[in-house]
């Protein structure tokens, strides 16, 4: 099991050691529930860095009252068994008073890039994610963070605020990691019913089959997303929260398929959110 620290004062003297010794310093943020997607971020970290850090921390300030908060998976022993066989170097899962000391009222906000997707869909989101993911930045230090693709506007941002805040940190974004199905690895696909799980690989199909119009042709954005929203409804027990083609670094709407786009969905099965994208 990797160790576990649960201060900034811990986690900060087991860098400064790291850093004596002469070791680079990767980080992966987690809220942990770690799976085969997180453990490929973790690889990559250790790949490049001689030290890794690998915090994992359910991050209040980025779930709205209705979201699962309270229900999100905490997994702890497993998750520094997974930490070990990755190859990362300390596990810091702080307390939320930790992070979050009382009077906490300072936050960061990307604008522009927010305005689609998970920004409109889940108020205050990114928000709480650039702030938790700047403290730990600042906390850690690192030379490098770990992002996964999956969650494609949030690492954009994430990129973002780190050229606009002139963070001294490398980000660097990994692949999705998908089950033989297609499904993309999250924590909360241990939500879903077997049922749900039967269905859950049509996510990805859609958007397979959405890259494959394009590629045959098929340029009108309005046409993609539509045809999008429409296998996705099909899929049994699903509502479709967006269907979106954007422009992939604006994240932007764009009307015809001229430049780099990403579709992106989030869907609900049952009480289960997921999202998942392909760049086309
Ligand atoms: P979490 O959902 O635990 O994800 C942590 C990191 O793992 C994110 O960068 C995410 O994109 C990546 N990840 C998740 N599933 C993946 C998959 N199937 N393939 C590749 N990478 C995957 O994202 C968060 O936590 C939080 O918002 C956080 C950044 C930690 C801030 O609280």
């Amino acid at each position: 099991m990797t160790p576990v620290v649960t201060t900034v004062a811990e986690v900060r003297a087991a860098v400064d050691a790291a850093r004596r010794a002469g070791k680079t310093v990767g980080l992966v943020p987690t809220m942990g529930a770690l799976h085969a997607g997180h453990a490929s971020l973790i690889r990559a970290a250790a790949a490049g860095s001689g030290f890794v850090v690998v915090s994992v921390f359910v991050n209040p300030t980025q779930f709205g009252p209705t979201e699962d908060f309270a229900r999100y998976p905490r997994t702890l022993d497993a998750d520094r068994l997974l930490c070990a066989d990755a190859g990362a170097h300390l596990v810091f899962a702080p307390p939320v008073a930790e992070m979050y000391p009382e009077r906490s009222v300072t936050f960061v906000e990307v604008t522009e890039l927010d305005r689609e997707l998970d920004g409109p869909a889940r108020p205050g989101h990114f928000r709480g994610v650039c702030t938790v993911v700047l403290k730990l930045f600042h906390v850690v230090r690192p030379d490098a963070a770990h992002f996964g693709a999956k969650d494609f506007q949030q690492a954009r941002i994430v990129r973002q605020m780190v050229r606009d805040l002139n963070v001294p940190v490398d980000v660097r974004v990994e692949p999705t990691v998908r089950e033989a199905d297609g499904l993309a690895m999250s924590s909360r696909n241990r939500y879903l019913t077997p049922a749900e799980r039967a269905v859950a690989p049509g996510i990805h199909r859609a958007l397979q089959n959405i890259a494959a119009r394009a590629r045959a042709g098929e340029a009108d954005v309005s046409v993609l997303e539509s045809e999008l929203a429409a296998e996705l409804a099909a899929i049994p027990g699903a509502r479709v929260d967006y269907a979106r083609v954007l422009d992939a670094d604006l994240l932007r709407p764009l009307g015809r398929l001229d430049r780099p786009a990403v579709a992106a969905v989030a869907v609900f099965l049952g009480t289960t959110r997921l999202i998942d994208n392909l760049v086309i």
